[in-house]
């Protein structure tokens, strides 16, 4: 019999979004120990500068190494656009990976008219990640983005519908529609696919397909992600033995109350405050 790796896997966000990444790692894994870490004292990352994500990513890394994590899921676009070469070359011997890979295959798999729409946050839409991870895949593909910055805060207020929701998704998305025309599938060059490239925006899932239609497809990566982190774990022998029952422990940098209270709107699983600690991590670095 195989003997696993009993170590936990990091992931990290800057606040509750990741947890998205988290239900589909615990669903898939359930076997793994998880210890997610939510930058809630420095949250939003997507509108900081390049600078700033890297510093903030490597100090979650170093804070999560404390825990001796055998793998890192950056489970936020902002920093895995931002900061994943960095870290893979700062720190060689560990398992890191990010979502932004998986979520351009998810959407490269999904679409027929190769017209791809992506949301994200400003410092993901300036630094082109998805744009070249899908042009790599897709040399033909014809891709539009927009800076959705506000859906985040919505997101972490927990407003997920209603019609002030859909008033700001309509403003936000108008630059992939032509002239507003959100539902009118003749209009030429419309999208057929449409990336959610932050892990906070499958909150706003059914208000987006409201505004633009049920038939254009939203992409979440946060599934793939999971299925590539299997991948991955099996290719490097760090697999958990299946007699292994998983268990998840929560970081956060401010205010474990309100992570808990919000968390409940993005993870599957009822968090408890007391399972959520307070960490510092400022000084690494
Ligand atoms: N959830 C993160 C992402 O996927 C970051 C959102 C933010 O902090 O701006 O991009």
């Amino acid at each position: 019999m195989q003997l696993g790796n009993s170590r936990p896997i990091g992931l990290f966000d800057s606040g509750v979004g990741g947890l998205t990444v988290l239900n589909a790692v615990r669903k898939i894994l359930p076997n793994e120990h998880l210890i997610y870490l939510g930058d809630t004292a420095r949250v939003p990352y997507g509108t900081k500068s390049a600078l700033s994500i890297t510093r903030y990513a490597e100090q979650a890394l170093k804070a999560l190494l404390r825990y001796d994590v055998k793998a890192l899921v950056i489970a936020c676009n902002t920093a895995s656009a931002v900061a994943l070469d960095a870290l893979i070359a700062n720190y060689p011997s560990l398992l890191v990976m990010g979502v932004v890979e998986p979520g351009a295959e998810a959407a490269v798999k999904m679409t027929s008219s190769g017209q791809i729409g992506v949301i994200a946050t400003e410092s993901t839409v300036n630094n082109q990640a998805y744009q070249k991870a899908i042009l790599t895949r897709l040399p033909d593909a014809k891709i539009k983005s927009a800076a959705c910055s506000l859906f985040v805060a919505l997101a972490e207020e927990g407003w997920h519908e209603g019609e002030l929701v859909e008033a700001i998704i309509k403003k936000s998305l108008n630059s992939l529609f032509d002239e507003y025309r959100y539902q009118e599938t003749h209009v030429q060059d419309r999208i057929d696919t449409l990336v959610l490239g932050c892990t906070h925006f499958p909150a706003l899932k059914t208000a987006i397909s409201n505004v633009i239609g049920t038939d254009v497809s939203l992409v979440d990566s946060a599934e793939i992600s999971a299925q590539q982190l299997v991948r991955k774990l099996q290719e490097h022998h760090l697999s958990a033995s299946e007699s292994q029952q998983g268990r998840v422990k929560f970081l956060v940098t401010d205010g474990p109350s309100r992570f808990a209270r919000v968390a409940k709107h993005f993870y599957n699983e009822p968090v408890d405050v007391e399972q959520v600690e307070l960490i510092d991590i400022q000084h690494f670095g």
